[in-house]
């Protein structure tokens, strides 16, 4: 278990959509798993003037029927504070409530979930009011992203952090890592030698990470119209989970260790010169259509949506590491918002026997092998592999050995426990270092510089579907394609 000092958990934008959907409700799943010493205290901070009672029972009615001793527990670390994140004296009666030694630990964590512009602001505003400075015990920031929207607004970014912070205090959040299914990927390949010897370009074909939602963008026109899907999903969290597929083993599982290995893949992805952006990447943005048998409007009907938006719903990519073990393996990256299905998943295909023996009795082209790691809602292994059917005939089908992530009624997490417990316990390694940014940033800004450049015309694709037509010109090869699901169906060339 992991060692968590006497601290006090500080966060900005406490009422908002992030708090009230994956902070609170993990805080209090920590704290039914006992994960919290009696000396944890819990600071909100939002815009509106609330009692502590009145912030109680804020927190009661998102939480509702859950009574008892624990939640009591919960409820008696919160404090409350009102913040104008713009005015210097706010900052200062923060200062002044945090130095109430008998209430707050003096280690104190800040927890940004708050709209990326105003990271900055917030953080001159604690480094002027000396509320960042370790004299007394630790401070820790925690980023979520996106950290910038480009490379050099990174840069910025960090370089304003850096003026009160040190690396050790920053804190960028990426919460596809404190998924399970995601951190299986590392287990699966490291704690298993099997694979090993066939993980390369002598037997891959190519990889697929696909993560698809049936969900518009909720709401979020505001953040959603100046991101888009490259900046949103790709960017971030599809990069990481290649990084975890593509990676040499570490030399431990140490934070520097684990992330000198991911930023060594982020940073041997060939560049993708500016003339060449067509032939990697695609986007599209989803039309009116139909999800689960109900009609759903288009992106630009969405409130908050301008009528002649460009911002791209979807994106897919094609990637190629260069490095020896990856040389001239296509990484197929695609994400999009009202597709067909809720699915996330790493596909890998290998590639097909040397000799083909079978020509003569199979039906159809060979089906060569697949290993996929569903991410969600399918937490599983599978492994397709062709075998001989019964019967007086050589015929042979797919065999799908399929091993599930939790056993019997195991229960898994949200992203979030985990990373607020390593945030608290100090412990990097499911977090973004800086470098690993920047680099994740030079693998997509010459996308975004095109993309922006091209603001008359975006293709579209009916919601509930596999996206816009067209993107099989990314393929390397006419064999090659997506593959929608974990099922054998999903092995084949799919129509639209
Ligand atoms: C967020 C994106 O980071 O990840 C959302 O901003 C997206 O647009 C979400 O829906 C997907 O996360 P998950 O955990 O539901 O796959």
């Amino acid at each position: 278990m992991k060692n968590i000092d006497p601290c006090a958990l500080v966060i900005f934008g406490a009422a908002g959509n992030l708090s009230q959907r994956k902070l609170i409700p993990a805080l209090l799943q920590l704290e039914k798993l006992g994960r919290f010493p009696d000396s944890l205290t819990l600071l909100g901070l939002s815009l509106e003037e609330r009692s502590r009672e009145e912030w109680h029972a804020w927190i009661r009615k998102i939480i509702p029927d859950q009574n008892g001793p624990i939640m009591d527990r919960f409820m008696a670390r919160w404090h409350y504070q009102r913040i104008d994140p713009t005015n210097p004296d706010s900052y200062a009666h923060l200062r002044d409530k945090l130095s109430d030694s008998a209430i707050f630990p003096s280690n104190q964590i800040f927890y940004m979930a708050v709209r990326p512009a105003d990271y900055p602001g917030i953080v001159d505003q604690m480094g002027q009011q000396g509320l960042l400075k370790e004299s007394t015990g630790w401070r820790r920031v925690v980023i979520e992203k996106p950290f910038g929207y480009d490379l050099s607004s990174a840069e910025i970014l960090q370089a304003s952090l850096y003026r009160h912070l040190q690396e050790h205090q920053i804190y960028r959040i990426d919460h596809y890592l404190g998924k399970g299914t995601v951190q299986n990927v590392l287990v699966f390949r490291f704690a298993n030698v099997l694979l090993e010897p066939l993980w390369n370009h002598n037997y891959i074909d190519y990889v697929q990470i696909t993560q698809s939602e049936t969900m518009g963008i909720e709401g979020r026109a505001d953040y959603y119209e100046g991101a888009g899907a490259l900046r949103d999903m790709i960017q971030s969290h599809l990069l990481q989970v290649l990084t975890l597929v593509a990676m040499e083993p570490p030399v431990s599982l140490d934070a520097e260790h684990l992330r000198d290995e991911k930023v060594k893949v982020l940073q041997s992805i060939r560049p993708i010169p500016q003339n060449a952006v067509h032939a990697h990447a695609f986007r599209g943005q989803y039309a009116s259509g139909t999800i689960d048998g109900h009609p759903v409007t288009g992106y630009r009907e969405e409130s908050g949506v301008a009528s002649d938006s460009t911002t791209e719903t979807y994106a897919a990519l094609k990637l190629f590491i260069d490095n020896w073990r990856w040389s001239g393996v296509p990484f197929y990256l695609r994400t999009g918002k009202r597709l067909a299905e809720n699915s996330s998943a790493v596909y890998i295909r290998f590639k097909n026997p040397p000799q083909d023996l079978l020509r003569g009795v199979r039906q159809g082209p060979t089906q060569p092998n697949w290993i996929m790691l569903g991410i969600q809602p399918d937490e599983c292994l599978r492994v397709e592999l062709q075998v001989r059917m019964p019967g007086l005939q050589l015929q042979t089908r797919t065999l799908s050995l399929d091993a599930t992530y939790r056993q019997g009624n195991e229960s898994d997490f949200s992203a979030y426990e985990e990373l607020l417990l390593d945030a608290i316990a100090g412990d990097h390694s499911l977090f973004l270092r800086i470098d690993e940014v920047e680099a994740a940033w030079r693998v997509v800004d010459p996308i975004l510089k095109v993309w922006a450049t091209e603001r008359d015309f975006i293709q579209t694709y009916p919601a509930g579907t596999w996206g816009p037509r067209g993107t099989y010109r990314l393929f390397s090869h006419e064999d090659q394609f997506w593959r929608h699901g974990l099922d054998p169906s999903g092995a084949q060339l799919q129509p639209y």
